[in-house]
């Protein structure tokens, strides 16, 4: 395994290495069991940079970096920035690298992370661009999967919900389908199912799927379940058509060594019934999200 992740700037789950991979989960596991913290100078500053809405991302990452021995700037909200006085991103990302030592970028645009690294001198990290890719998430989720499971192969993976424009989905199916020997269901209404150009990746990767609108049939066999909410931010809600809310009732047959993943936030997609159940794991996911980002942020001030 390389003593160092092999990219700059995340700003896709294509940058991610196997290599890169074990080495934060590695790094982030070791957060978890408290053995290092502390590691970086507290003249190291992480700008976050939000104009998106979040709670576990944004706070996850200036938390890591507090605990890590720096510390943080912000943007509140988007219109307190000179963006909102016609700035371009490109010139936005020159300035700030003069501000700090790393990045993390939130934007609604999926060409924002392009645009705003033109000319950046620091480390940045894509934090969610539009629909497109979220790969700290990614990070997270593999994490947890391999927490559970002590591997990121030969898996049977069921996505359940908005699949079409959730980034989290599209990174994860994305960096799953790099490893041997794992299959994907995709439980979606036809308004929801998984983007046309993840399912050529899947086939160009010899990764066998199906997309459907119900879980029955195969819940019995899944090491892993993901739900997600729906992004009513991301399109017009007019003459969509959305599953039913997941129950607690639905997951009967759900198999024992399975987990449940939810990126968070929750809203009406899955009743709170499931919480109970052992397979639940997706408030560990969100606790891991502290570790992963420490872990990161660690590798690329280094
Ligand atoms: N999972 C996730 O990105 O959550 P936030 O939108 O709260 O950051």
């Amino acid at each position: 395994m390389n003593q160092k992740v092999t990219f700059k700037n995340l700003l896709s789950t294509s940058q991610l290495t196997h290599d890169d991979i074990s080495l934060l989960i590695n790094d982030a596991n070791t957060y978890k069991k408290n053995a290092k913290q502390n590691q970086i100078k507290n003249s190291k500053i992480l700008a976050s940079l939000f104009f998106e809405p979040s709670t576990r991302t944004r706070f996850s990452f200036e938390s890591a970096i507090i605990k890590l021995g720096g510390n943080y700037i912000n943007l509140e909200q988007a219109d307190t920035s000179s963006i909102s006085k016609g700035e371009s991103l490109e010139d936005m990302g020159r300035v700030m690298s003069d501000y700090s030592d790393i990045i993390v970028l939130r934007h609604p645009d999926i060409d924002s992370m392009k645009l705003f690294t033109k000319y950046t001198t620091v480390p940045v990290i894509n934090a969610g661009n539009g629909s497109l890719e979220h790969p700290t998430q990614t990070l997270i989720d593999l994490m947890t999967i391999y927490e559970h499971h002590q591997r990121l192969s030969n898996l049977t993976i069921g996505f359940w919900g908005d699949l079409k424009y959730s980034r989290t989905v599209n990174s994860l199916v994305q960096s799953l389908s790099r490893y041997n020997d794992n299959s994907f269901h995709f439980i979606a209404t036809p308004d929801f199912q998984i983007s046309p150009t993840t399912q050529d990746i899947l086939n160009k990767s010899n990764c066998p799927f199906s997309t459907i609108a119900n879980l029955d049939s195969f819940l019995d066999q899944l090491d892993v379940l993901y739900v997600t909410r729906t992004q009513t931010e991301r399109f017009s809600k007019t003459a969509s058509t959305y599953l039913n809310p997941l129950t607690k009732k639905e997951l009967t047959n759900i198999s024992e060594s399975c987990i449940i993943l939810h990126p968070l936030p929750r809203v009406n997609e899955m009743s709170t019934d499931i919480d109970t159940l052992d397979q639940a794991h997706y408030f560990k996911q969100s606790q891991n999200g502290l570790f992963m980002r420490m872990a990161l942020l660690n590798n690329l001030l280094q």
